[in-house]
């Protein structure tokens, strides 16, 4: 009596309470989080299809993660938004869950969260952004910031003109429409099974956006009523379908990030090296910014991740199971490509095999760093410089414009603390500009090493995720202004040439920087990450607990 009643008290008939399977909606909305802000129409959508599929649904919030507003990253709170929605999905009744994300961090924690319950689940992206349209060409979210911030640095743009732009860039809801974080994650959804087939690629606004929303609706009844829960779906076939999708979409290298955490909770065994090993033999498919040309709308009318996979054919693990309760090769079987300057054809790749992401190791690198190649220049693949060290990206920042900066563009920016407990939270901010007096000169790229991220929107020859990373005492923290240090991407290596006793010497002398915080999420996340190598998740939720509460107290 007590859970039918006060639930009447929402306005339920007694039907609801026949029998029929209760369906949580986990919406991400908030209008704190831009790139999620209608997921509660969409959640409505989601109703009507579980309605009509006989289930009970109930909306109810999970910590909302805008990537664009949250200090010092949303990336802090990843972990926080999985830990959330894992114990909401368990402690509350319910016996299927649809997961509503888009913006970047949203997509990897839910799927946390439901990989350790390990409910039946599907999930439904919220969708991209239309293509930002200027001065008559298309501009993409977060690639055209990146350029346009370098333009006002070195004058090519005045503020109006950035003030104007910024407006013909985000004309819709939606994420970020470019194959940044929140679209590769949307694939990788896709990929690994977890949502419906062209889930991905409809724009925030498309109605098919809504139509694919009702039918996942229809689809978790299923799920609940065949008991296929993730832990069925996300295989290690699956995560490996997800990697070679990844490298044909050339997806952002936060995927590595997330995909491993995603894999821990799991206990599917994955590791950096199998990004670079079952990445090596695909090539790149699709020609999106920030690799390419066309944005996700442009994906979406060519004929979105269906054709991509589709296309990869035997490439992929057509097997494996996915929400619609079909194969992988049964869901692509008739996916059609309408256009293939945008999906191109494995014969006539946009990008030839080996442009995926490359995983980096060396003395300044011991636990592996990333690389993604077909966003960086092929003349820096290969390549020594000498080293300007900063202790952070304000640090650098302060400097960037300065006339006299001792750089060149053979130089290697070494920018470092900005890893997951260094900065804390692991943010977005390797790819720095280039300092104003190269820009001047119109050198459009140098190799930057850093611990942190770089924005699945960003391009440039940026090695990312050095670990361990300085704050943990990693090979980073030695390096000094004026080190060579050589970038050789084709043999997979890192190097400070600095003898081992002079770094021994030099880490003698470290001393380790103090706690970011004393208390609260911040102190619980930095005494407790683990380094991107293996995810960044708290070494305390690796793992599924299931989803049976340990004691019901009612
Ligand atoms: Fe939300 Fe890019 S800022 S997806």
């Amino acid at each position: 009596m007590t859970h039918r009643s006060w639930m009447r008290s929402e306005g339920f008939t007694t039907e609801v309470f026949d029998g029929r399977p209760v369906i949580g909606i986990a919406t991400t909305w908030s209008e704190l989080a831009p790139c999620n802000v209608h997921l509660h129409r969409v959640a409505e959508s989601v109703k009507r299809g579980v309605w009509q599929a006989g289930g009970f649904p109930l909306e109810f919030p999970a910590m909302a993660l805008g990537e664009t507003l949250l200090r010092p990253t949303a990336m802090l709170y990843r972990n926080l938004l999985a830990m959330e929605a894992e114990e909401l999905f368990r402690a509350n009744p319910l016996d299927g869950v649809v997961l509503l994300s888009g913006c970047d961090k949203t997509t990897p924690g839910l799927l946390m969260a439901a990989a350790s319950v390990d409910l039946p689940a599907v999930m439904v992206t919220g969708g991209p952004k239309l293509n930002g349209k200027y001065q008559g060409t298309d501009v993409g979210s977060g690639t055209a910031v990146w350029r346009w911030e370098e333009d006002l640095l070195a004058g090519r743009m005045t503020q109006e003109e950035c003030f104007f732009a910024e407006g013909c860039m985000s004309r819709s809801d939606g994420h970020c429409m470019t194959m940044g974080t929140a679209s590769t994650m949307a694939s990788v959804a896709e990929a690994l099974g977890m949502q419906l087939p062209y889930s991905a690629a409809w724009p925030a606004v498309d109605a098919r956006r809504y139509e694919t929303a009702q039918r996942a609706g229809q689809v978790i009844v299923d799920l609940v009523n065949s008991d296929l829960s993730p832990s069925k779906i996300m295989t290690r076939q699956a995560f490996e379908n997800a990697i070679r999708v990844n490298a044909a979409i050339g997806g952002s290298t936060n995927a590595v990030i997330h995909l491993l955490a995603i894999a821990g909770r799991l206990g599917v065994p994955l590791s950096l090296d199998d990004f670079d090993a079952l990445a090596a033999d695909v090539p790149t498919l699709v020609n999106l910014q920030p690799s390419g040309q066309y944005l996700m709308e442009d994906f979406c009318y060519a004929g979105g991740l269906p054709a991509v996979m589709r296309e990869l054919g035997g490439m992929l693990h057509g097997d494996a199971i996915t929400v619609t309760g079909r194969t992988v090769a049964e869901n692509v079987a008739d996916a059609p490509c309408w256009n293939r300057d945008v999906i191109h054809a494995m014969d006539a790749p946009f990008q030839p095999p080996g442009t995926g992401t490359a995983v980096l190791r060396g003395n300044l690198a011991p636990d592996g760093a990333v690389l993604k190649q077909s966003a960086a220049s092929p003349h820096l693949l290969k390549h020594r410089g000498r080293a300007l060290v900063f202790d952070s990206p304000e640090a650098y920042h302060a400097v960037v414009a300065d006339p006299d900066l001792d750089a060149d563009e053979n130089t290697v920016l070494v920018i470092r603390y900005c890893g997951p407990k260094g900065y804390p939270g692991m943010p977005e901010v390797s790819n720095v500009p280039l300092p104003k007096k190269l820009l001047n000169r119109d050198v459009r790229d140098m190799v930057r090493i850093c611990d942190g991220r770089m924005s699945g929107t960003a391009y440039g020859t940026v090695v990312l995720h050095v670990t361990p990373e300085a704050a943990a005492g990693g090979p980073l923290a030695l390096v000094r202004t004026g080190d060579w240090i050589t970038l050789d991407v084709p043999s997979r290596a890192l190097t400070l040439e600095v003898p081992d006793e002079e770094l021994a010497r030099r880490r003698a002398e470290w001393t380790a920087p103090p706690p970011a915080a004393v208390r609260g999420w911040t102190r619980l996340y930095t005494d407790h990450v683990l380094q991107a190598d293996t995810g960044a998740d708290l070494d305390f939720l690796i793992g599924a607990s299931g989803h049976e509460v340990p004691r019901d107290s009612h």
